[in-house]
């Protein structure tokens, strides 16, 4: 696995953040410029009203959306599509994320069709899985799991330079519960294998991300797991301190 891409550390602002926010795009910025000798690549993804003004300020930190529309375009209002994205600067899109699967019932169907989308306009696909708590306790963690990918990820068109996979348990965003560590690893290592077995050698080198309460004094332990290629961070990403607390807790 010694050609793995980076690690990649993201933070999903989800629905916060307004334009004074963007000071903390600057902060992280200025972090960067003082640890040249970063481990991880950093993302931040804005809502979509600071995207804009996100991918002028960003230098190093590459920015992502949170969610995309399949078509092209077309007459789908208060929609945005992945060529629009890309005329911005922006170079990822979050896909699928359970709080999308859950507000607007977006089916893994659809998930496909997103991803797809972003491949057409050159965006790499952030595609979220994980399971909720009652599937996690009827032992139904790892179906879940591996359905949603599956279904989630074309196997045409898709490889380790566009798809990052972010394995998000459901009960454990925003709440502070983390799985154990043994649990993270497991779950990282069946969807490794998942990933080969649709992809090949590219589902060797696909970055495998946790997602859920991470923060800076547990983010060392996490990413130490076998087959934890970064993180997707939610409330620890909105300020740059708290977010970079991450990053020198375990890539620096
Ligand atoms: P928290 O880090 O706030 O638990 O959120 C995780 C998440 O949903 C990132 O997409």
């Amino acid at each position: 696995m010694t050609d793995l891409p980076k690690p990649l550390v993201a933070g999903n602002w989800k629905m916060n953040g307004l334009k004074a926010a963007l000071c903390e795009v600057d902060a992280l910025e200025e972090k960067i410029a003082s640890h040249l000798n970063l481990k991880c690549d950093l993302m931040i993804c804005p809502p979509a009203t600071l995207l804009c003004s996100a991918t002028i300020a960003a230098k190093k930190v590459e920015i992502g959306a949170q969610n995309v529309h399949a078509a092209f375009s077309g007459a789908h209002t208060g929609d945005i599509s992945t060529e629009m994205l890309t005329d911005i600067g922006v170079t990822a899109v979050i896909l699928g994320h359970s709080e999308r699967r859950a507000d607007h019932g977006e089916k893994s169907a659809q998930v496909a069709e997103k991803v797809a989308a972003a491949q057409r306009a050159g965006l790499l696909a952030i595609v979220c899985v994980g399971e909720t708590k009652e599937e996690r306790e009827a032992g139904q963690a790892l179906n879940v799991v591996s359905r949603q990918i599956a279904d989630s990820i074309p196997i045409e068109g898709s490889n380790a330079d566009n798809i990052v996979v972010a394995y998000e348990p459901v009960w454990a965003i925003g709440t502070g519960l983390t799985p154990s560590v043994n649990d993270v690893a497991e779950m990282h290592h069946s969807i490794r294998d998942l990933l080969k077995g649709m992809f090949e050698r590219d589902g060797d080198k696909m970055r495998i991300l946790y997602g859920g309460s991470v923060k800076g004094s547990n983010a060392a332990e996490l990413m130490g797991v076998d087959n934890v290629n970064g993180a997707l961070v939610g409330g620890a990403s909105l300020k740059a301190d708290d977010f970079f607390a991450i990053v020198e807790a375990a890539y620096l």
